[in-house]
C-alpha cells in the first residue's frame, strides 16, 4: 500500500520533499520490536507511531541519544559504531534529511537548543579518541561552533570544565546550561554554567548522601525552576533549585529495581517521563507542584520488548511527541499523545 508523505524542513536546502513509499518499509527485525510493544498501564497516554521514521535503515549504529528541535521541526539522533555517521537528522514527521560524521567520537547525550536566531545542537562525547571528553556545540549542518573541555583528555580536578564522561546537558532559552558528568568514570558532578560558560554552581561529590551522586546520567528542568537529575547508580532522582543549586529533595521509592537513565517532562508538565534501561520501560511519574517533592507516584508505564534498552529520550515542545533512543533495538521510536490527551496542543 502506497502512501504520500509531505515533509517540510525548517531551513536550509531542504525546503520540501515528497516521498512515496511502501507502508511497511522497515526491516523485519526493527518492526518486530515495534509490534512487540505492550502497554501495561493504569492510564494510557501515548501510542507508538509505527510509521516513524520513513526508513529505519538509516539507523546503522547503537542509538544513544535523541534531541528534538521543535522550533524547526527537527529530530537529531546520536549513534555509535565504526564507519557510520554519528549524527542523523530527521524531520519530526520522519523524513531523513542528512547525516554528519565530523568531530564526534563516541556520542552520549544530545540537546537541541534553538532560538529564532540560531539553530544549535550540543553533544556530550565520552570517546577516548582525540575528540572525546568534551561537550561540543554544532550548527544544524554539523559545523563545530564551540568546544568545552580538553579534547582527548579525560580527567577530574578542580576545573569543572575538565570532563571525564559527560553524560548529558540541558540548555535553557537564556543560554544557561546544566551538565551531568557523568556516565561512570571519575566525576560525579552536576554543574550550572552561564551562557558565557562561567560556573554558577556545582555539586561535585560521589556518594549516597543528599546532593552527592553516583552516575548522574540525565538532567532536565521544570517550569517551577527546579533541576531534576537521574542519579542512576544511587537509584534515585534528585531535585535542586536552579538559581541557588539548593537541594530540594529526592525520589527513591519508584526506582528500587533499577535506577533512572533519562528524565524529561511531558509538554503539559504534568508527568516526568523516566526511562529504565535494562527493564526496557518508561515510567510516567506525577510531577509535584512547586514546593515539597514528596514521594513519587507512577501514573502510567510503557513496557517495551525485552532488550530494547531505552537510554535517553526527548519531548517535542510543539506536539508533545516523545522520542526514545533505544540502544538495544538500535533505533529511535516516536510516541504520540493519544486523542483526548493534551487537547490544548497547538492553541
Ligand atoms: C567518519 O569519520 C571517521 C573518523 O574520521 C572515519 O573513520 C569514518 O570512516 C567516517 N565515516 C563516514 C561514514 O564517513
Ligand atoms: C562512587 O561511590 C560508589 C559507591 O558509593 C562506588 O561504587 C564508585 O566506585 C564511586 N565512584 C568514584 C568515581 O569514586
Ligand atoms: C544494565 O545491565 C548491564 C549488563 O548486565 C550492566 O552492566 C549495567 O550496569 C546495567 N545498567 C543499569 C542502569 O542498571
Amino acid at each position: 500500500m502506497a502512501k504520500f508523505w509531505v515533509c517540510a524542513a525548517g531551513a536550509g536546502l531542504f525546503l520540501a520533499c515528497l516521498i512515496l513509499h511502501s507502508r511497511f518499509c522497515g526491516s523485519p527485525v526493527l518492526r518486530n520490536f515495534a509490534f512487540q510493544v505492550s502497554w501495561r498501564t493504569e492510564e494510557i497516554l501515548y501510542r507508538l507511531d509505527v510509521d516513524w521514521p520513513e526508513y529505519s535503515e538509516y539507523f546503522t549504529g547503537a542509538t544513544f541519544g535523541v534531541a528534538v528541535d521543535s522550533l524547526n521541526g527537527l529530530v537529531y539522533v546520536a549513534q555509535r559504531g565504526d564507519n557510520i555517521p554519528k549524527v542523523l537528522v530527521f524531520t519530526e514527521d520522519g523524513c531523513f534529511l542528512r547525516a554528519w560524521n565530523y568531530t564526534v567520537d563516541t556520542p552520549h547525550g544530545i540537546f537541541a537548543a534553538s532560538t529564532l536566531h540560531e539553530q544549535s545542537v550540543w553533544i556530550t562525547d565520552v570517546g577516548s579518541g582525540s575528540y572525546g571528553h568534551t561537550i561540543k556545540k554544532y550548527n544544524s549542518f554539523g559545523d563545530l561552533v564551540q568546544v568545552l573541555g580538553t579534547p582527548g583528555k579525560k580527567g577530574t580536578g578542580l576545573n569543572p570544565l575538565q570532563f571525564d564522561n559527560p553524560a548529558e546537558l540541558y540548555v535553557e532559552d537564556t543560554g544557561d546550561m546544566y551538565i551531568v558528568d557523568g556516565d561512570g568514570g571519575l566525576n560525579n558532578r552536576l554543574i550550572k554554567l552561564s551562557q558565557d560558560f562561567m560556573m554558577l554552581w556545582l555539586h561535585g561529590e560521589n556518594g549516597t548522601e543528599p546532593a552527592k551522586f553516583n552516575i548522574p546520567h540525565s538532567v532536565t528542568l521544570d517550569s517551577a525552576g527546579r533541576v531534576w537529575v537521574a542519579d542512576r547508580g544511587n537509584k534515585r532522582i534528585q531535585v535542586f533549585d536552579k538559581d541557588t543549586g539548593e537541594w530540594l529533595g529526592a525520589w527513591t521509592n519508584c526506582f528500587t529495581e533499577e535506577g533512572p537513565s533519562s528524565v524529561r517532562f511531558t509538554l503539559d508538565g504534568k508527568y516526568l517521563i523516566v526511562a529504565q534501561l535494562n527493564l526496557s520501560r518508561l515510567l510516567f511519574v506525577a510531577a509535584p507542584p512547586a514546593g515539597s517533592i514528596g514521594d513519587c507516584s507512577v501514573i502510567s508505564t510503557i513496557q517495551l520488548a525485552d532488550q530494547v534498552l531505552p537510554h535517553l529520550l526527548d519531548v517535542s515542545g510543539k506536539t508533545g511527541a516523545i522520542f526514545v533512543a533505544e540502544i538495544g533495538a538500535k533505533q529511535v521510536q516516536k510516541y504520540v499523545p493519544l486523542n483526548g490527551y493534551f487537547l490544548s496542543f497547538g492553541s
